[in-house]
């Protein structure tokens, strides 16, 4: 579906990365406006942006005839979506601020059309405590403000503060026009008459009456896939391990506790068209779970013997009913791509849906609000930038959406 797509580009080093951007857009079958600062001049030419566009690249406020034949407002109003890219700190201080001394600038002000900004700046700028207030700002206004990838800076440093690649700009963009609003009302009822199973979740493996092994699994993620599959018109079932979630709109929920009940209901649920494998299942559990609690003994530790769950993933791949795409998810804390990619063949899935799970407890994915993929595929891997778990969520139902029609 074609959107019309306003590209504001910042002055910052990564402005370069701007044509590769609209050229992604083009190739995708967006039409693109270029507005540029005056500081991205030193960065990109508007030549370079007019020829890849194929439009005018609009640069100053003060250009009489623009203002007669395009004004900034209709600048703005001509769009569906604004995408600030790279968004230097100077340019977010000013829409925060609501300052509009530029072309960009007002516009910025004076839309109501929802704006996508990607930061890009030396990582010192964006870890200032001026920039975080900006950002929180910017959202609190409802501005989408992605987070910056983390690397080595232009400037010879290294953190965050990378502009995202274009691929994954594009990723963050499609699934804004993916997400099922009003204004992409195309994605409801892309999903009717199929049938979806999603797990969610941890496992709790019990030990004895009152304690279990677990993992921190909150199930956020599977739950808005469930929710946005159910919301492209899929019929979902949810097989869902211990959260504290509300069962999404639209979505049929059966509980379980331990991976052999998740089994046993995944089993229960064929067939489906799709499967989307998000549990955080437990590989081991105890041997012998005890009947009654284990007390301290004087002088003596319990040793926990463990013992192997199915994999309910593997089971349904081989299984005479596997569904037709069948997508399962990796939970990495290093190489999470190679990992990744050689679970796919070994598991014998279509698409593994691989995310960085390191960090310590409370900053981590799990349980955060936001992920970070990469969709390894059988053509290979795409990198989304950072996301809202339920961005995430609405690009790969659209994904699925796309799949299973083809
Ligand atoms: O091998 P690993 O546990 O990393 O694989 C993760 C993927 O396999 C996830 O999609 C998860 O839901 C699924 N899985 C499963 N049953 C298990 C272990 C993992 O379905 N026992």
């Amino acid at each position: 579906m074609t959107k019309r797509v306003l590209l504001i580009v910042g002055g910052g080093i990564a402005a370069y990365k701007a044509s590769e951007l609209v050229r992604l857009l083009k190739k995708a079958g967006h039409s693109v406006r270029c507005v540029m600062t005056e500081a991205a001049h030193h960065f990109v030419t508007p030549m370079t942006l007019a020829a890849l566009s194929e439009d005018k690249v609009y640069t100053t406020l003060w250009d009489l005839k623009d203002e007669a034949e395009m004004g900034h407002i209709q600048l703005s109003r001509q769009a569906d979506l604004i995408v600030v890219a790279p968004a230097t700190a100077d340019l977010l201080a000013k829409m925060a601020a609501g300052i509009a001394d530029d072309l960009a600038t007002t516009l910025l002000l004076a839309t109501d059309t929802p704006v996508h900004t990607f930061p890009a700046m030396n990582v010192r700028m964006w870890r200032h405590p001026a920039t975080s207030r900006n950002i929180a700002q910017l959202r609190a206004d409802g501005v989408t403000v992605h987070d910056p990838d983390e690397g080595a800076m232009a400037c010879g440093e290294y953190g965050p503060g990378r502009l995202p690649e274009p691929t994954a700009i594009l990723a963050a963009i499609e699934a804004h026009f993916a997400a099922p609003s009003p204004a992409s009302a195309q994605s409801i009822g892309r999903l009717s008459g199929r049938h979806i199973l999603v797990t969610a979740g941890p496992t709790h493996e019990p030990i004895d009456p009152v304690r279990y092994l677990a993992n921190r699994s909150s199930g956020k993620q599977g739950f808005a896939i469930a929710g946005a599959l159910a919301a492209f018109g899929a019929r979902v079932t949810l097989v869902a391990g211990p959260v504290t979630l509300a069962t999404p709109a639209g979505v049929d929920r059966i509980d379980v506790q331990t991976a052999r009940e998740m089994a046993e209901m995944v089993e229960k649920s064929l067939p489906a068209d799709a499967a989307v494998m998000v549990a955080a299942v437990a590989d081991w559990r105890a041997e012998a779970p005890l009947d009654q609690k284990i007390k301290k003994a004087a002088g003596g530790t319990p040793t926990l013997h463990l013992t192997e769950n199915p994999d309910i993933l593997v089971t349904l791949a081989t299984s005479p009913h596997r569904p037709r795409l069948l997508i399962g998810f990796a939970a990495e804390t290093e190489d999470v791509i190679p990992h990744a990619t050689s679970k796919r063949t070994r598991k014998n899935v279509d698409w593994i849906v691989a995310n960085d799970v390191s960090g310590p407890p409370g900053q981590s994915v799990m349980g955060g609000d936001a992920n970070t993929v990469h969709l390894v595929t059988d053509t290979g891997v795409e990198s989304w930038s950072r996301m809202d778990k339920t961005m995430v969520a609405t690009a790969l139902a659209a994904r699925i959406a796309d799949a299973l029609d083809a």
